[in-house]
């Protein structure tokens, strides 16, 4: 199957995504990495291994416009799914609609637990004992759609946001590859 990926920073997860799509007998190649921040260090990284790239900046343009050209780059691509990566836009009903059941996305947290932002800091205030991430289906509510699947990780004592996050991504980079793979395969 042929996958774009949607980032707006690192790519680490894009990373993860591709490194796995280039074992023997992966179920899915990545034909586009696309990103509303023209700076974002994971097209770079996209570009140095030879990946097709899209960047489009969301400043000064209204959001169906540049959804619409986003989604006119992924579909040129020839993609039939779309992987959120890190895309730290919002997306409106009309580009949900249009990749229903085909978007997924990663989230760091074990949802319905804390959707949104921050949420290895809000993990560590609400004294949890364990944390990890979720990918799931893109719906139009915020990290509201159908859960795929999870990982879970215990949180240390001495943790914090930001060692709690580095082994959150970790998991992420496990579980990813492996989600998406087993959906576009179904
Ligand atoms: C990850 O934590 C992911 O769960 C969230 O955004 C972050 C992206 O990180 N949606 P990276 O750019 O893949 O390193």
């Amino acid at each position: 199957a042929k996958v774009a990926v949607l980032l707006s920073g690192a790519g680490t997860n894009m990373a993860a995504l591709l490194y796995a799509s280039r074992l023997p007998d992966a179920p899915y190649e990545i034909v586009l990495v696309a990103s509303n921040d023209p700076d974002a260090d994971g097209l770079a990284l996209a570009r140095d291994e030879n990946v097709p790239t899209f960047a489009l900046s969301h400043k000064g343009m209204d959001r169906p416009t540049h959804e619409e050209r986003m989604d006119a780059a992924i579909r040129e691509s020839g993609a039939e799914y779309v992987a959120l990566a890190g895309y730290m836009r919002i997306l409106g009903s009309d580009f949900v609609a249009r990749w229903e059941c085909r978007m997924l996305n990663i989230h760091p947290s074990l949802l319905p637990k804390y959707k949104g932002l921050d949420t290895h800091a809000r993990a560590l205030e609400a004294g949890d004992s364990r944390h990890g991430c979720s990918v799931h289906l893109v719906t139009p509510e915020l990290d509201d759609g159908p859960v795929l699947g999870q990982l879970d990780i215990a949180i240390r004592a001495e943790d914090t946001p930001e060692t709690l996050a580095a082994r959150v991504k970790f998991a992420e980079h496990q579980l990813y590859p492996r989600m998406l793979g087993d959906h576009v395969s179904r």
